[in-house]
């Protein structure tokens, strides 16, 4: 076959010149016709398109078009005509065929009909290859890009936290251990407990659960830091929103108060839905008309807004800002507080907010996003900053539609002695944090930061309803597969 510079798909889709003679190189998604002509869409990942093939089937070899199966890769010398069917400007008049892989078509899990997610969640090695998870991967990555040009932009660093520590950042326990002790023969102190000073790093050690308190030793002193890393958390919680595994971008900024710490979350938001809606229209209307597709069944109120329209949305109306005592009055009076409708009745101050509060805050009461400020501090993490009340820390929660929390963040505690009292009341081992309270000892200053889960946010930005679908393989409770 004559060697020729492969061209992309989505590049092709773009030209409107014909004549020229292209290659192309795909995986074959499905192929139809007769024994005059085959019509062969193909597919690279380049775009949510196929690109059409047409096979004039008296020039090929019988034996070599019967390998043309979904599924198989193929490599294709011809030329680019207009199209004369609808839906593409331009087709490919194949003149050489190569099958470099063949594929196993009565084996293949994969055939041209629709599958259940959940199915597809199960053969994730193949799943990148639907319309779906590849419009998600497209995604993923703008949006992966559009984090780093938001923050570049505005002149933070990205400083990268380290992924294995002996803290526990939230102090809230849920961390998985790591560790090369033989687990099968652990070396004891004289008291009897696992003696960890024969572990690896010589102390316990443990998966990050988030990269703030590192981020906060760079932001006091090169003020205004990201870090966007993976993080690891062992709750046993196996929802639609939350992952074993799942990726943090978590700014932290030193002179913001809480009120710049909101200005920023909303302006970052908005951004990475700006950014989405700018650079991938095509996926997000495919995934939209497949929102709607899954959604016919249903009663009108049951349904969510169409995709683009709820992401216009979102970029035009200001987030409500309200303190958690306020929020705590609506839901408290609520019709389905009132009627017994939530799992978790609210009884007053005090009360944690589960998903289903939050959502009915933004998707009932304010019907925009919301944003809940200076929660009580015996429901937040030890280093928010404590507010004269004595009851309540300067923490904010970011709440979306369909999501719920999607940002949580805080003014952090600058006062030694504050925070160290609050330490100590938590139970968390200042002593071994020594190395956090010394940035109150040296030039502390007022700071803020937040944390956006960024599958919360892939969520949000394609519409799916399973964090599992928005991370190519997800970590959840008894699955880590492939
Ligand atoms: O509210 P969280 O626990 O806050 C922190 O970790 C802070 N250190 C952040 C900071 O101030 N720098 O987590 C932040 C966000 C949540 O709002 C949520 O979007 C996401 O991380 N998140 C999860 N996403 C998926 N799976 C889980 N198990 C998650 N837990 C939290
Ligand atoms: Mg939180």
């Amino acid at each position: 076959m004559e060697q020729i510079r492969r061209t992309k798909i989505t590049d092709l889709l773009k030209t409107t010149e014909t004549g020229q003679i292209v290659n192309v190189k795909g995986w074959v998604r499905t192929k139809r016709g007769n024994k005059q002509v085959n019509f062969v869409a193909l597919n690279d990942g380049t775009c949510i398109h196929n690109l059409q093939i047409v096979v004039d089937v008296p020039n090929f070899d019988e034996s070599q078009l019967k390998r043309i199966t979904t599924g198989a890769a193929v490599s294709i010398n011809g030329e680019v005509c207009a199209s004369t069917g609808s839906g593409q400007a331009v087709e490919v008049l194949a003149k050489e065929i190569e099958v470099m892989g063949d594929c196993d078509v009565d084996k293949y899990p994969l055939q041209p009909k629709k599958h259940s997610l959940e199915f597809l969640r199960e053969i994730a090695h193949l799943r990148f290859r639907t319309n779906t998870f590849g419009a998600i991967a497209r995604v993923r990555h703008a949006m992966i890009f559009a984090v780093h040009q938001f923050f570049t932009q505005k002149g933070f660093l990205n400083i990268h936290t380290p992924i294995i520590t002996a803290s526990d950042a939230e102090g809230a326990g849920e961390m998985f251990k790591v560790t090369t002790l033989d687990l099968d023969n652990l070396p004891r102190t004289e008291e009897g407990d696992i003696n960890f000073k024969e572990d690896f790093f010589g102390k316990a050690t443990n998966l990050t659960v988030s990269g703030q308190l590192e981020g906060e030793l760079a932001a006091l002193a090169m003020g205004e830091i990201y870090t966007f890393g993976p993080t690891f958390r062992a709750e046993n919680s196996n929802t639609s929103r939350h992952l074993a595994e799942f990726w943090m971008i978590e700014p932290e900024m030193a002179f913001y108060d809480l009120n710049d710490n909101m200005d920023l979350a909303e302006e970052f938001l908005k951004f990475l839905i700006k950014y989405a809606l700018d650079n991938c229209l095509d996926d997000l209307k495919f995934l939209s008309n497949r929102l709607q597709e899954e959604e016919k069944g249903k009663k009108a109120e049951d349904k969510t807004m169409e995709l683009i329209e709820k992401l216009e949305f979102v970029l035009s109306n200001d987030f409500i800002r309200l303190p958690y005592t306020e929020a705590i009055d609506i839901l408290k009076n609520s019709k389905p507080n009132k009627k017994g409708k939530f799992k978790y009745p609210i009884d007053g101050f005090g009360s944690d907010l589960q998903s289903e509060h939050e959502r009915y805050l933004v998707e009932k009461h304010f019907k925009k996003p919301v944003i809940l400020t200076d929660y009580p501090k015996d429901i937040k993490a030890f280093y928010m900053k404590q507010n004269e009340d004595g009851k309540t820390v300067r923490a904010m929660d970011v709440l979306f539609p369909q999501i719920g929390e999607i940002i949580g963040g805080s003014q952090r505690e600058e006062n030694y002695d504050k925070l160290y009292n609050r330490m100590t009341e938590m139970e968390i081992p200042a002593e071994e944090m020594w190395w956090y309270l010394d940035t109150r000892r040296f030039g502390s200053v007022v700071h803020s930061g937040f944390g956006l889960g960024f599958e919360r946010l892939m969520l949000f930005v394609t519409g799916m309803g399973n964090i599992r679908d928005v991370i190519p393989f997800p970590r959840t409770p008894k699955t880590a597969e492939f």
